[in-house]
């Protein structure tokens, strides 16, 4: 597992991009794992800067979000769907036929768990997933004590992840209760893992990940197993780590 260390949520999101564009540059239709929530949007307007000034192109790329809310439609300001379009894919040349997330307004939403990982198979596995930490140690919708060996399914959200989210809704009772997410076991099969922790308020849980034990109580301890991890984290989430732990980018 390496750490770098990002000055500030700016430097972080520059440095996530530029790992996306490095991948992309060596393998034009590498297969990217994306993820939602405040932590990546930097990182997508880095990209469609890079984009813009013809740094990057995504026209050979194939996107997997992590997760989608049961419920919503696709054009519900809430959805993952939405949040995709409106924060990277209508600004780039990817092909919307290789943008994917799961489908949580299907009639038949075990169907639509085992769609995703035929297409995710079929794709050949992602080569680089990025993923977020929630306050609880979730990564994508996997809640604690979610078996490690878990793949893609339906999730109850936890009232935790509910009221994080809240902020993105008119109340909490809006918060979708169900969600698909990617298992962990989806997420240690991409080829290389890209985890950004952004900000104070993700310092304890950082910490917790750093020293903490391997438990299925914090499901984001498993990536400590995987054998290619970056995590960026800024120096806000960096805070309850001893200097050492991590490297300073100088
Ligand atoms: P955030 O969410 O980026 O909005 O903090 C991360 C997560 O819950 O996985």
């Amino acid at each position: 597992m390496t750490m770098e260390k990002a000055k500030d949520y700016a430097e972080l999101s520059e440095m996530a991009a530029a790992r996306i564009i490095s991948k992309l540059s060596t393998k034009p239709d590498s297969v990217l794992g994306l993820a939602t929530g405040s932590t990546p949007e930097g990182m997508y307007e880095a990209l469609i800067k890079a984009y813009k000034e013809r740094n990057v192109s995504f026209a050979e790329a194939v996107t997997f979000n992590l997760d989608e809310y049961v419920g919503l439609e696709s054009n519900d300001e809430n959805s993952y769907a939405y949040y995709m379009n409106k924060k990277l894919f209508s600004h780039i040349d990817i092909s919307p036929e290789n943008a994917h997330l799961p489908n949580g307004k299907s009639d038949d939403l075990d169907a639509a768990c085992a769609d995703y990982e035929r297409m995710i198979e079929n794709a050949g596995g992602i080569d680089l997933q990025v993923i977020g930490i929630g306050l609880n140690g979730h990564i994508g919708f996997n809640e604690p004590h979610t078996p490690f060996e878990q793949r893609t399914h339906i999730v109850e959200l936890d009232e935790t992840t509910r009221n994080a989210n809240a902020r993105f809704f008119a109340d909490l009772d809006s918060v979708p209760k169900h969600a698909i997410t990617m298992g962990i076991q989806n997420i240690m099969e991409s080829k290389e893992l890209l985890l950004l922790v952004a900000g104070e308020q993700k310092a304890s849980v950082l910490e917790r990940l750093v020293y903490g034990d391997k438990t299925e109580a914090f499901p984001a301890s498993i990536i400590k197993d995987h054998p290619n991890v970056t995590i960026i984290a800024d120096q806000g989430a960096l805070s309850g780590l001893k200097a050492a732990d991590y490297q300073t980018g100088d």
